[in-house]
């Protein structure tokens, strides 16, 4: 059985959660691979609604095990602070449904300190981080200063680790950005009661997984963040500090290339993002307010991790032809067709412009966006109310054409489309 990858085909919030939850109830394992507490998967099951920021979304099922892969950076309290509060929904959250690689990397109250540090000193030219540390954690395990999950298996070890990382953060805190140092022993003694409530899920994932490929079982990697946030392909330097793109799942799972099976890119039907950086086609006024609604429900456009209104547009197919070539999509997901309904006209952006010139693809990537104008096409949208919806020959005749339009300039079928955030508010493609 394969390893099917679900990732983000955009700048991320695209409704990933709400796929692999989906397809994990046929998953026997559901992976996360990147990023940390920096994603927030939402998922709605019978009116409660789970915001998961580490915990793969896949859980609430009761069948699959949860991974936390070595490419995750790690916030142990964010990690028991989820496990706390599945368990209180009923969820059972034990060594046995939940396992954290043995290489994934630790997030400390260190490294929030200083991407708030980083972050303020850049001024104007702020990413919009989420605070919660990713960067400043991928660049310890970069410069080979981290500090690995492993290492909360002994005590000792671990405090000394603890210790030393706050010591050495404190100089840079001090030095490079005037803040306050932490307490090295305090922080040493906190995570010292993480680590042994911890330990017992600790072990080699990437094992794991694979011996449950050759067993015939079906692996769910859950990507978080987006194409556009890669640290690579994405709008660099308005990027996350890891690669949400399909191949980070192999990397970030320790798995070879030969088992890949469907890779799965979920797109919402228009754009958001949220943080600083290029966004050609974004909207403003009246209609923005539209697709961003009112923030009153959880699926309106509000970051999960930082409650932040997020920037919307219409959907950019020159970015999602991208995200196809960058992952190798073999299917989409559209999510939230439902919040078109009633906009006239709907409009994709098929092109760009620049200085005259028509571009179908940016020629550096979309890390260099500048000077480039969306060319739209109009399509005349519809107003039937669609949540009900649950056939594609069901959907207004407005919905297909704006549905196919996209399948026809991304050349690659959409599988999937939700029209309402509940679990079974989804039309197979
Ligand atoms: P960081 O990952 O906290 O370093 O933030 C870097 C950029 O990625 C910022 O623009 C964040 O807003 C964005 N970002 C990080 N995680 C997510 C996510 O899960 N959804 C959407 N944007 C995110």
């Amino acid at each position: 059985m394969p390893l099917d990858i679900v990732v983000g085909a955009q700048w991320g919030d695209e409704g990933k959660g709400r796929v692999v939850d989906l397809l994990a109830a046929r998953a026997d394992f559901v992976a996360r691979f990147n990023g940390g507490d920096n994603a927030g998967h939402t998922v709605t099951v019978a009116g409660q609604t789970f915001k998961l920021h580490l915990i793969p979304s896949g859980v609430i099922h009761p069948e699959p095990v949860g991974v936390i892969g070595n490419g995750v950076v790690l916030s142990p309290e964010i990690l028991l602070q989820e496990m706390e509060t599945l368990r209180a929904a009923g969820v059972v959250i034990n060594p046995q449904r939940l396992r954290i690689s043995h290489a994934a990397h630790l997030i400390t109250p260190a490294h929030r300190a200083l991407d708030k540090a980083q972050e303020a000193a850049r001024g104007q030219a702020a990413i919009g981080t989420t605070l919660r540390g990713i960067g400043p954690a991928y660049t310890s395990k970069v410069t080979r200063h981290g500090i690995r999950a492993e290492s909360m298996l002994d005590q000792e070890i671990f405090a000394e680790a603890i210790k030393t990382h706050v010591e050495e953060v404190n100089q840079q805190l001090i030095a490079l950005y005037g803040a306050m140092p932490l307490d090295p022993t305090a922080v040493a003694a906190e995570y010292a009661g993480y680590a042994q409530q911890l330990a017992p899920y600790i072990g080699d994932v990437s094992s794991v997984l694979s011996c449950a490929l050759g067993r015939g079982q079906r692996v769910l990697a859950e990507g978080a963040q987006g194409t556009l946030l890669d640290l690579d392909h994405g709008t660099y330097p308005f990027v996350t500090s890891s690669n949400p793109t399909a191949p980070g799942a192999l990397v970030g799972l320790g798995l070879g290339v030969g088992c890949v099976g469907r890779i799965i890119g979920v797109t919402k039907a228009f754009q958001t993002r949220v943080g600083a950086g290029p966004f050609p086609t974004e909207l403003f006024g009246e209609t923005a307010g539209r697709l961003r609604g009112s923030g009153n429900n959880p699926w309106d456009e509000y970051g999960t991790t930082t409650g932040r209104p997020r920037r919307v547009g219409w959907l950019d197919l020159v970015l999602l032809r991208y995200a196809v070539r960058i992952n190798g999509l073999t299917e989409l997901v559209l999510t939230k067709l439902d919040i078109l309904t009633g906009l006239h006209p709907l409009r994709l952006g098929i092109a760009y412009q620049r200085k005259g010139q028509p571009y179908l693809e940016l020629p550096l990537g979309p890390g260099d966006l500048s000077g480039f104008e969306p060319v739209y096409e109009n399509l005349p949208g519809w107003d039937e109310d669609v949540q009900a919806i649950r056939k594609l020959v069901d959907l207004p005749v407005g919905a297909r054409a704006y549905i196919r339009k996209i399948e026809e300039l991304c050349n690659v079928p959409v599988r999937l489309i939700s029209v309402g955030p509940e679990r079974d508010q989804v039309v197979e493609g």
